[in-house]
């Protein structure tokens, strides 16, 4: 009897203990929202060898050769967390390489896949960073110190190849979970492109030629699109909790939108792209991109144009405040894009020959602006170095006395506490070349900052803010030499000096205010999709979520998070508003697409289109996602150059399963004038799964 019980007791003892561990993974929440987060960009080779034995041998291994794995692993991440390093740095997401396995062979320059962007089989693990044991610890200590855990994936490509030499590194080829799928100079199945390399001289050839050496991906292929989904999938269950995606420019938007539809139905977390853009470069399919795909970007127009105003002084305060306008107006989510200072493709801010100051500076501007900042391992080191692989170095060392490590620190918490970080619109309050004064605030919560990165001290006088009347302390404690100001009953600042390289922050958090939604993520479904709601004051009780005039259901309801299911409604774009269970209406929180149903990608061709120079071929029709007979809402322009040539047209677009759609193409000219095709609409029905190619005659 007595063992009885205790045998029983033990196993309720053993499942109450299970039952902790899953609700506190279950805790580690929000994979959609990451205002408030501070990612830390590790190239995972390259941080900490926490397990010698995993290294690799032979020519892939090398203490001093930075083209080979230098022994980096995912018991070097743990073992920064067991000794606070990560934690006490701050900071909330973790970036990762990807953590898949690549190809062993060497590239002919000498170079190896150290970087994870080399692809050789997505169901594997790299093994020189670990086996799935040593993930799922990485991702199991990450969780319980409230870390997030972001992927790097490569999507576009499998590895360098050759169209004409199949001995070259491994022919491109691609395994799925050991099965070969395919390779590049053997391709029957058509997994790849076989058009040549990109001389990136239009956004088609950069899509469908191959970018480098990189054997490039065809998704009108079945299995392939299959696999690369399946392989996500198979991460997503592995607990990661984002996702970055690489070389966005160089795949279609349309197969994308496909992907993120798919990830947004299984398991959303936060999906961000790599579009690359260099100093001053503006680029209107990079916004449209960032505003229609689902996926955010990193924000290269701020961390190109912050390093000019801080690193290589050719920019002031007065351009850097016209990109934070200029971008609120492209972005139509802009604090969802991903900010940094310096990323493994570009120089380190840092050099030998700068003062460490500007590194400084620059970290708490990125930490107070809008967007999710992002540090590059061992920034906070002063880690040097011009190119690519100078620029990914080993990590020199693990103190945690530097002052950037300090301010990293200090304004991540910040972000933590004070939602005008993380949700705040952007108000300049004082500028000049060497100044900038800016304001965040959401609700009643403000962040003030103050740089001046010049060499003569400025009085700042007729400073007005939203900081209630008071005095504020630097939440930097002076480590960037700020003071205390004093904020008069009207909100004019007592006069003041900023001294030159003296950045403060301020700050005054409250809870009080109105009912008011932040961030809304992802802002893409399809009906039925898990959505979340995040902000202020929604009250205890459940109250009502509204997209449009349709009611949401809602899963789960606390004062500063709802998640809803997107109602089965009609698709297009609606506003999304709350009100609270004491009847409060919130803000609108405008423009979430809802998709019709699941994606599929679909390639469609147009033969026999004759047009005059400068006049693009499109397509509209009567649903959503053909622009509901529009126009101004059609889809292209179609591509004319690679896949198949002119006068035939071809674009990949998104469309919603079993769909019945009609169709036409039409001609606009740089002007927007507009020539229908003529006789009746075209008629498809969209396949219930897989991929395909639609072709048609112009109708003249
Ligand atoms: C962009 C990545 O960030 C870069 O490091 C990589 O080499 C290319 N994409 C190709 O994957
Ligand atoms: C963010 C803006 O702050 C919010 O007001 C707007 O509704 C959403 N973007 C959607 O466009
Ligand atoms: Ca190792
Ligand atoms: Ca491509």
């Amino acid at each position: 009897m007595k063992k009885k019980s205790i045998a029983v007791s033990l196993v309720v003892v053993f499942m109450l203990s299970l039952y902790t561990v899953e609700s506190k993974a279950e805790e580690k929440t929000n994979k959609v929202n990451y205002s408030q987060d501070v990612i830390y960009q590790i190239v995972t080779d390259r941080f900490n060898d926490g397990n010698p034995s995993n290294n690799p041998t032979g020519n892939l291994f090398s203490q001093s050769n930075l083209h080979k794995y230098i022994g980096g692993d995912w018991q070097g991440i743990v073992d920064k967390f067991n000794d606070g390093y990560l934690t006490d740095l701050g900071i909330t997401a973790l970036w990762i390489s990807q953590p898949v396995e690549n190809v062993y062979a060497i590239h002919p320059q000498g170079y190896t896949s150290y970087h994870g962007y080399w692809a050789r089989d997505y169901k594997k693990t790299n093994p020189f960073y670990g086996d799935f044991n040593d993930f799922d610890e990485l991702i199991e200590v990450a969780h319980s110190n409230n870390l997030k855990v972001i992927m790097d994936f490569t999507p576009n490509h499998s590895s360098p190849a050759l169209e004409t030499n199949q001995n070259y590194v491994e022919n491109g080829a691609i395994y799925d979970n050991g099965v070969l799928l395919g390779n590049y100079t053997n391709d029957g199945n058509g997994i790849f492109h076989h058009n040549g390399g990109t001389d990136f001289s239009s956004y088609e050839d950069s899509i469908y030629r191959n970018l480098y050496d990189l054997a490039d991906y065809n998704y009108l292929n079945q299995d392939l699109d299959n696999y690369l989904k399946e392989s996500i999938e198979l991460w997503l269950d592995k607990g990661i909790d984002g996702i970055r995606v690489d070389a966005v420019k160089h795949m279609s938007q349309g197969w994308q939108e496909t992907l993120v539809n798919h990830i947004y139905t299984y398991k959303p977390v936060f999906t961000f792209g790599e579009w690359f853009l260099g100093q001053n470069e503006v680029d209107n399919q990079n916004h449209h991109f960032a505003n229609e795909s689902g996926m955010s970007l990193l924000d290269f127009r701020y961390g190109q144009q912050l390093r000019q105003v801080l690193k290589s002084n050719q920019s002031t305060w007065i351009d850097f405040h016209n990109m934070i306008e200029d971008t609120n107006a492209s972005y139509s989510e802009v604090i969802d894009q991903v900010t940094f200072i310096d990323n493994h493709d570009m120089s380190r801010f840092h050099s030998n020959n700068s003062n460490t100051v500007n590194v400084d500076m620059a970290l708490a501007i990125l930490l107070t602006s809008r967007g999710v900042p992002t540090i590059y391992y061992g920034t906070e080191q002063y880690l040097t170095g011009e190119s690519d692989p100078e620029n990914r170095k080993k990590m020199p060392s693990f103190n945690k006395s530097t002052r950037a490590y300090n301010i990293i620190s200090k304004l991540s918490n910040l972000r933590q506490t004070n939602t005008a970080l993380g949700y705040g619109d952007t108000t300049e309050r004082w500028i000049n070349d060497d100044v900038y004064i800016f304001e965040r605030k959401f609700g009643n919560n403000v962040v003030v900052t103050a740089i001046n990165s010049g060499n003569t001290s400025y009085p700042i006088t007729n400073l007005q803010t939203s900081l209630p009347s008071g005095t504020y302390s630097d939440v930097l404690d002076s480590l960037l030499n700020g003071s205390d100001i004093h904020v008069n009953q009207n909100g004019s600042v007592t006069t003041f000096e900023l001294q030159p390289n003296e950045v403060a922050v301020w700050e005054y958090t409250s809870s009080t205010g109105n009912v008011e939604v932040g961030h809304v993520g992802p802002m893409v479904g399809q009906p039925g999709n898990e959505i979340t709601i995040s902000g202020q004051n929604f009250g205890t009780s459940e109250g009502i979520v509204l997209f449009g005039d349709n009611q949401a259901t809602i899963k789960s309801w606390n004062d500063t998070d709802i998640v809803v299911n997107a109602p089965s409604v009609e698709a297009g774009y609606y506003d999304i508003k709350i009100i609270t269970h004491s009847n409060v209406e919130s803000n609108i929180y405008s423009d979430f697409e809802l998709v019709s149903n699941k994606l599929l990608p679909i390639r469609i061709v147009v033969e026999q289109a004759h047009t005059n120079l400068g006049t693009d071929v499109y397509i509209v029709g009567n649903i959503h996602e053909l622009g509901e007979w529009d126009p101004d809402k059609a889809i292209g322009p179609f591509f004319n150059q690679v896949m198949y040539t002119y006068p035939n047209w071809y674009y990949d677009i998104a469309l919603p399963i079993n769909e019945k759609i009609e169709y036409k193409f039409i001609k606009k000219d740089a002007t927007g004038s507009v020539i229908w095709e003529s006789g009746a609409n075209h008629l498809y029905t969209v396949p219930n799964s897989g991929t395909h190619t639609l072709i048609t005659t112009w109708q003249n």
